[in-house]
């Protein structure tokens, strides 16, 4: 085997998953990000668990508000999720910028995209320092899921967001 590093790793790794992390920011306006580090870590109860860069707004924004909804983004996503990623809520209305139609879900004031195969409704249980990006251990409030929409995955060191199977 050859000696790699965290970037080819992401590559090598290919396809990876992706999550919209969706927040809501000081100001009341929505924002979205992509995320690759994401993994369920407890069945019982319900957990998951994200990492992001410590300057992420969405971040701030779940520190602020304890509440997340992390969605699995649509076939249709890929354009808007290569957006979300290439720029920060802290400075962009990202959701003007790059519109997306939206859909709301019961119980939960982020709204998320029309275009979701899945979504979890989270609150903020444990923030933990990992090296340059926090670890965002959080509880699942709510499950959501539409089985006729297949996901989008990272690709490639993140450069791309394709479905798992590319022909
Ligand atoms: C496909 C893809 C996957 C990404 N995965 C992550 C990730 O796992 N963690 C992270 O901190 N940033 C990740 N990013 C970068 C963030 O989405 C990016 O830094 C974004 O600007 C953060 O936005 P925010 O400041 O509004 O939160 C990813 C970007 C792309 C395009």
């Amino acid at each position: 085997m050859e000696k790699i590093n965290m970037g080819q790793a992401a590559a090598f790794t290919s396809p990876n998953p992706l999550v919209l992390v969706c927040t809501r920011k000081e100001n009341g306006e929505l924002n979205m990000a992509p995320v690759s580090f994401v993994m369920y870590t407890s069945f019982n109860p319900p957990m998951l668990a994200f990492a992001m860069g410590r300057a992420s707004n969405s971040g701030e924004n779940l520190r602020r508000t304890g509440k997340a909804v992390i969605a699995v983004p649509g076939l249709s996503l890929a354009e808007a999720v290569m957006a979300y990623g290439s720029c920060s809520g802290a400075d962009t209305d990202k959701l003007a910028y790059t519109p997306v139609e939206l859909q709301s879900l019961e119980d939960v004031d982020i709204s998320i995209p029309a275009d979701s195969r899945a979504a979890f409704a989270v609150s903020l249980s444990q923030t933990v320092e990992a090296g340059d990006h926090y670890l965002y251990v959080c509880n699942i409030d709510g499950m959501f899921a539409d089985g006729s929409k297949p996901a989008l995955f990272a690709w490639d060191g993140y450069t791309k967001a394709a479905p798992a199977a590319i022909s």
